[in-house]
């Protein structure tokens, strides 16, 4: 049986995936418990800032955003209350889940996942922007965006190099069955590993239909996982796929499976890549320097 340690070198190979999955680095403590924060009580905001300011990472990269112009506040901002005060809750557990997943892939050492990052963000943008239209939450969408392909990053912090072979192999040849290449080196697909991940993690139940069925054919159901579907493949008809492909489907096409009451209120395609290009470079910009949470100053 193969074992976190052990990664698995080839297709033959079986994993102990109870065991695998056991033993790899949780997703941020902040982000996961900030899940469990309800919004709209009276002491979210309080309970959000309480999770946040005694871990030094997450200090120093929120407040490192909340001074970037991807929040554009005249003001400096120098400690987490004072953000929380100005962003609200919603953008704060914004920043909080896009963090967490930056960190997390940083975590694992397979270079893969930095396209997989950029793709999360993407369809996270997306997810929000067309759950508003929806009557999706639309914090809810950004965080299932953000997660939606966490199994990914399961596969590649077990077998790094396994992984960058198959996203290598997807680069060349879009029309590859991803999942089924996952399947056959690791004994699972990255929706599988989703599932295993959120339900270790405990998330809510929502969660796992999202990570486990975002690649099942559309269902024109309102519901969370169809946004995630939809967003998924727009965010790969505008250049954000996972590993940098073109999408054989085009923007146009995609659009067009959303429903009317959504594709009315939709940017153009250029706007809409370029506004998700700009806040992707802001954060990495951002986070690129943030190692530690010494801009705490009050
Ligand atoms: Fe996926
Ligand atoms: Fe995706």
């Amino acid at each position: 049986m193969g074992t976190l340690t052990g990664s698995p070198s080839k297709a033959t190979e079986p994993l102990d995936l109870g065991r695998v999955f056991g033993n790899l680095p949780p997703f941020p403590a902040v982000a996961l418990r900030a899940l469990n924060v309800l919004s709209g009580t009276e002491t979210s905001l309080r309970e959000l800032c309480d999770l946040i300011r005694p871990d030094p990472v997450f200090t120093g990269e929120i407040l490192r955003l909340a001074n970037s112009p991807l929040v554009a506040f005249s003001k400096e901002m120098t400690s987490v209350m004072q953000a929380s005060m100005l962003l609200g809750f919603r953008r704060l557990r914004r920043l909080v889940m896009t963090v967490g997943l930056r960190s997390y892939v940083e975590k694992s050492i397979a270079p893969a996942l930095r396209g997989c990052w950029r793709h999360s963000v993407a369809c996270a943008m997306i997810a929000e922007r067309t759950a508003r239209w929806n009557s999706i939450d639309r914090d809810f969408a950004y965080t299932a965006g953000i997660l939606h392909d966490i199994g990914r990053v399961a596969l590649a912090t077990i077998g790094p190099q396994l992984y960058a072979d198959l996203i290598e192999k997807a680069s060349t040849d879009p029309a590859w069955d991803v999942l089924h290449g996952e399947r056959d080196s690791f004994g699972i697909d990255h929706c599988g590993a989703g599932r295993l991940l959120v339900t270790a993690w405990k998330l809510p139940e929502e969660f796992i239909a999202i990570t486990s069925r975002h690649h099942e054919p559309l269902t024109r159901a309102e519901d969370a996982t169809e946004v995630i579907r939809l967003s998924c493949l727009l965010a790969n008809a505008l250049g954000f796929a996972v590993a940098g492909h073109p999408s054989l489907r085009g923007c146009a096409e995609i659009v067009a499976e959303f429903p009317e009451s959504v594709r009315k209120h939709l940017p153009s395609a250029e706007e809409l890549a370029a506004e998700i290009t700009k806040e992707i470079s802001v954060i990495e910009s951002a986070s690129g320097c943030a190692k530690s949470g010494q801009n705490e100053l009050s």
